[in-house]
């Protein structure tokens, strides 16, 4: 696992886009693994900026998010597919086609999904107060595949700032990538800032493996890139 720490979030943001532009400069039909939430929202940005600026182009490349609430409908402003929308998607120039965003409430929905994922060269992702990646919260097997998942209520309190501060409208369920399917990823790249992500941090790089820290997996993956800023490395003993 390689850790870089940066001082703030604005750097955090550009050390990120330079290991994805790396991936996309060496494949032009890259495919990408990504992920929603505050973490990302710099790295987009970094983006879209660089196909404004050096017309990197992503005419071929493929996406495939992690995941997706269920319950609220796919062009609702809270959705995982408007916010990929919103902030990447309709400012660069991918194929609406070739973008894939999980939708669906059934155990098939989730198998028609994960057995469309394949072949992803880099996998974004955040991580969770409790240590989740994508959806997969505590207690979930390394093994599992993409499914159907019951929230919990820290991950729910953490995401009600999206839904006017109320958590009675956060939805209570979410379809994920599971722990195996992000597994499959040839890289990783975990980027995560703030705080209130020291400990799940710490547990995830330095603590044993564990399903009580989903993201304490990455451990064993050949290829991970963790890049955070200097709060989310403050309880880093090594
Ligand atoms: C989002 C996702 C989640 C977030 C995590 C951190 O697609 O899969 O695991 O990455 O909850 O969220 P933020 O970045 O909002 O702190």
């Amino acid at each position: 696992m390689k850790v870089i720490i940066t001082k703030d979030y604005d750097e955090l943001s550009k050390e990120a886009f330079k290991v994805m532009k790396d991936v996309l400069d060496s494949k032009k039909d890259a495919v990408l693994g990504l992920a929603t939430g505050s973490s990302p929202e710099g790295l987009y940005a970094e983006m879209v900026e660089d196909h404004k600026k050096n017309g990197t182009s992503y005419k071929d490349v493929v996406t495939y998010n992690l995941d997706e609430y269920v319950g609220i409908d796919r062009n609702d402003p809270q959705s995982y597919y408007t916010f990929m929308n919103d902030h990447l998607f309709k400012d660069i120039d991918i194929n609406p086609e070739n973008t894939h965003v999980p939708y669906g409430d059934t155990a098939e929905d989730a198998k028609k999904y994960d057995d469309e994922v394949k072949g992803v060269d880099i996998q974004l992702l955040g991580i969770g107060n409790n240590g989740h990646i994508g959806f997969n919260e505590p207690g979930t097997p390394f093994t599992e595949r993409t499914h159907i998942v019951e929230l919990t209520d820290s991950t729910r309190e953490a995401n009600k700032r999206f839904f006017d501060n109320d958590i009675t409208k956060v939805p209570t369920k979410a379809i994920s990538q599971g722990i195996g399917t992000v597994m499959d990823a040839r890289k990783i790249l975990l980027i995560a800032n703030g705080e209130n992500k020291a400990d799940a941090v710490k547990a995830m790089i330095e603590g044993p493996m564990s399903i009580e820290c989903p993201a304490s997996v990455l451990q064993t993956h050949p290829d991970v890139t963790v890049i955070i800023d200097e709060a989310a490395a403050s309880k880093l003993t090594r």
